[in-house]
């Protein structure tokens, strides 16, 4: 039977942290059981900084380098850029073609953004920001992608790719592309230092490629429950961002830490300090597996060169059926050069 083939991207705007951890724990469960692609969004990291001068090459670079460290595998899986493969340009463009702007401007995504900026008091909704769930469809559809793994704030984004793939196949009277299906993984809810969703516009994460000191750092900023003043008191560990902490990265002793806490035999001092300590031997080997891949500078960019040329063969594969359907190519001729 064909394998599945999956289709996930991240956005290269920073150092990753660890609410992107079990995202990427995910991503590397699929390529034992699909066919996957992984593919650094740095067109989509322009819609909305195309004025960060870091937002380069290097970027992707960055992120890949921790996607490697955490064990996602360029010999199962396909690791590229969008940028490398420009027939995404292309299958954006005819998309533009056959897409209402109605669907676009009803996006929600596209709504919060506006206001957003409106309330920064800047006037920069671009074209292509608009375009941001057009794109987002052309990454997955040209490589037929029927799962991609998203969390909830992008579904809106994949109903719209459905909605065009629909539109596209009724237009052109063939089923040239699959319907992708959103594939809902259990993602471990991580908040940040202060307890709410760890984002980097919050100021409030862990970078997932640290060290010891800045882990222990981090840790002491943590809010903790905030009715506790001496360490005899009885705490909350259910309000209390330690401890949903140990719960994830100190599951052999989150228990008796939650029990500790409740009775106030333990303070939270000590607490946070034993969080540091299982977070920095949690996070440790991938750390030193960054090392050894940062020993070899041109791996990364090895990795990134193949894995865009797979890309770009099977891209190109789409876009000569896409050119047929809509009666595009000159009699002899595929379109490719
Ligand atoms: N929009 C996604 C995000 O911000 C990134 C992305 C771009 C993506 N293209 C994609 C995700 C295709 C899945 C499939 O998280
Ligand atoms: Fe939180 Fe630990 Fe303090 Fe309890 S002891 S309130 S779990 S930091």
């Amino acid at each position: 039977m064909k394998r599945d083939t999956i289709l996930s991207g991240m956005r290269p705007t920073g150092r990753l942290h660890l609410g992107h951890l079990s995202v990427l724990e995910n991503w590397k469960r699929f390529q034992e059981k699909y066919n996957c692609y992984y593919m650094v969004a740095n067109w989509h990291a322009l819609t909305t900084a195309f004025d960060d001068p870091a937002l380069t090459i290097d970027a992707a670079r960055e992120m890949v380098l921790d996607w490697l460290m955490v064990g996602i595998d360029p010999e199962k899986s396909t690791i590229f850029v969008q940028s490398e493969v420009k027939e995404h340009a292309e299958l954006h463009l005819l998309l533009s073609l056959i897409t209402p702007t109605s669907w676009l401007e009803r996006c929600p995504t596209y709504k919060d953004q506006v206001q957003q900026f409106r309330e920064q008091g800047k006037d920069i909704t671009t074209y292509g920001f608009l375009g941001y769930p057009l794109l987002m469809a052309v990454d997955i559809i040209i490589y037929k992608a029927n799962l991609v793994p998203v969390g909830e704030d992008q579904l809106p984004h994949l109903e719209f790719c459905r909605e065009v793939v629909r539109r596209f196949n009724h237009l052109y009277s063939r089923e040239v592309f699959p319907e992708p299906q959103a594939y809902l993984s259990e993602v471990a809810l991580i908040t940040g230092l202060d307890g709410r969703k760890m984002s980097k516009s919050y100021g409030n994460e862990i970078p997932l490629y640290s060290n010891p000191k800045e882990i222990k750092s981090k840790v002491r900023m943590m809010v903790t429950d905030p009715a506790r003043i001496h360490a005899t008191d009885p705490g909350h560990p259910d309000i209390c961002t330690v401890s949903s902490f140990h719960k994830v990265f100190n599951k052999t002793a989150f228990l008796e830490i939650e029990e500790d806490c409740k009775k106030g035999k333990i303070g939270c001092v000590h607490c946070k300090k034993s969080l540091a300590t299982a977070l920095i031997d949690y996070l440790s080997p991938y750390w030193e597996r960054r090392h050894e891949l940062e020993q070899k500078p041109d791996y990364v960019w090895d990795v990134l060169y193949e894995g865009s040329k797979t890309a770009r063969r099977k891209a190109r594969e789409t876009m000569e059926e896409v050119r047929a359907a809509m009666g595009f190519e000159i009699p002899g001729s595929t379109g490719n050069f």
